[in-house]
């Protein structure tokens, strides 16, 4: 039996989630258990805010919605979009037509009938509250995600099944913009009608001087959109939970990750659903029980954010907030800019710099530099209490250079007197699992321990015991420190690049 059967045995329901900030390498591990394992890949969160890139003939591209596992058409395999994934219609066509163009099949995707539309009216929101905000902003995509999900408990939302009957579709769009008008009604016009003019946005066509939004356009619009994939509308609960039934191969596909979540994450630098297990099964219409393995995705040994909020182990601080933070540094930026230095560098914020030009950590949705820190255990100790302890290790090859490897075990909190329920947390408190939400962990200052690295190439490498002592020694540390099992880790891009323990 090889490493993947052993460890899928008796699996049926499969889910793949981030125990960090997202961007931990998702795409190919999902990408790996489609190959080899699903019947069903499922999407359940999140929506154009993700970003994973696929190679289609030899070239890249970036998707935002459909899922991973897309190109596995293979013996009757589905991709599916859950009833808890943002669907914004305009996205989804772009994906369709990059797979039309390279002659990719796509009859294998469902969309769900109760996934919630993302409309014109998120995107001006999400932008206008931003501007807004100034620096108290969250640092969103931009994607309209957070209102979208505002609109669905406000109940002012509307789902895929509306597109299907128009009539429905239009009356309850009135509704829900007139809503969002009064509210726009006091921003700044010109910061609105500014917005209005994205191209996300269609460049202004759903923009009208009185009434703000134009919305025969926007109807009109949606209308042509779905004609593209009427097809693929349908109950895709039933479909999953009939897999589940007949015992299929169900792969839940996770979208960012533990400490964006709204329920758990270190909020309010949050996203607006989320991505533990527990929403992933239940945006695709399954209980979190019936999932029969979770596997936490971990990037090792150092984790990324991108968008404002505290990271306590950051390297370089605020300084490398603040650069990350700067609209005009991109990775070509970078490149010219840091010609000498290392991953080793002395300089924190130097070696931040170098790590993300070497592990190529900038936005897949956004293209913004992500910001770099050390791997942070007390954060991850917090992910598994609701991911379980079944963890992945990515991206270790990126560290192959590195003479030394600087993890935090825990935190020493330096703020003032916290009461966390009858707990009391004192300035000088050791803190081994931290409270979620940013005003704690601003007062947080991480407790290192240090590392010998491996120095040497991984690539090729096919199972642990051939790994190099000094990295089975910080996988042995980071398992015994945090109580998890590391049945699987990921040493380079491609699905070779893959050892089971
Ligand atoms: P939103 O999801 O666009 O509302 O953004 C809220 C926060 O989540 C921001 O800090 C984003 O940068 C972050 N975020 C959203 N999606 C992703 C992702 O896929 N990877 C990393 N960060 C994300
Ligand atoms: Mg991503």
């Amino acid at each position: 039996m090889n490493g993947l059967d052993m460890l899928l045995r008796d699996v049926f329901t499969l889910a793949i989630v981030c125990n960090q900030w997202g961007d931990t390498g998702k795409g190919k591990i999902v990408d790996l258990f489609a190959a080899e394992w699903a019947d069903i890949i499922a999407r359940g969160t999140g929506g154009a805010n993700a970003g994973h890139t696929i190679v289609i003939n030899g070239e890249e591209f970036i998707f935002h919605l459909i899922p991973s596992g897309i190109l596995h058409d293979g013996a009757g395999k589905i991709n599916l979009l859950g009833r808890g994934v943002a669907f914004d219609p305009r996205i989804f066509c772009e994906e369709l037509e990059i797979l039309r163009k390279e002659g990719m099949a796509y009859n294998h995707l469902r969309v769900s009938k109760d996934a919630h539309l993302v409309l014109p009216h998120h995107l001006v929101l999400d932008r206008v509250k931003e501007i807004d905000a100034g620096k108290l902003k969250i640092g969103t995509t931009g994607r309209g995600i957070g209102p979208l999900y505002v609109s669905h408990y406000d109940r002012t939302g509307l789902t895929v099944n509306h597109l299907l009957n128009k009539d429905f579709f239009a009356k309850e769009l009135k509704r829900s913009i007139a809503r969002t008008v009064r509210q726009l009604r006091i921003d700044d016009p010109e910061v609105v009608k500014g917005v209005m003019q994205h191209e996300h946005l269609e460049d202004g066509i759903y923009y009208h001087p009185e009434k703000i939004f134009d919305v025969d356009a926007i109807i009109d619009k949606y209308l042509k959109y779905v004609k593209e994939f009427r097809d693929m509308i349908c109950d895709t609960d039933r479909l999953v939970q009939s897999a589940v039934i007949h015992k299929k191969n169900v792969l839940l596909e996770g979208a960012q990750g533990l400490l964006l979540s709204v329920d758990y994450g270190a909020y309010p630098y949050v996203t607006s659903s989320d991505p533990s297990v527990n929403g992933l099964a239940k945006g695709v219409g399954l209980s979190e029980r019936e999932v029969d393995l979770t596997l936490g995705i971990v990037k090792a040994p150092y984790m990324t954010r991108v968008g404002e909020g505290t990271f306590p182990t950051e390297m370089g601080g605020d300084e490398s907030a603040k650069w990350c933070g700067n609209t005009k540094v991109t990775r070509a930026a970078e490149e010219k800019r840091f010609t000498t230095g290392s991953v080793n560098s002395k300089n924190d914020f130097i070696q931040g710099v170098f790590i993300r030009m070497f592990g190529g950590e900038y936005g897949a949705t956004t293209g913004r530099p992500r910001r770099i820190g050390c791997l942070d255990l007390p954060l991850l100790r917090h992910a598994i209490k609701y991911n379980g302890n079944n963890i992945i290790l990515t991206k270790l090859d990126v560290f192959n250079e590195c003479e030394e490897i600087r993890i935090c075990e825990a935190y020493e909190y330096v703020g003032p007197t916290y009461n966390n329920g009858q707990e009391i947390i004192s300035p000088g408190h050791r803190v081994e699992v931290p409270v979620p939400s940013n005003e704690f962990l601003k007062y947080c200052i991480p407790i290192y321990t240090r590392h010998k690295g491996w120095e040497s190439d991984i690539s090729g490498i096919k199972n642990f015991q051939e790994l190099p002592q000094e990295l089975r020694a910080i996988i042995r540390y980071i398992k015994s420190s945090t109580v998890t099992n590391i049945p699987l880790i990921s040493i380079g891009r491609d699905r070779n690049d893959t050892i089971f323990d």
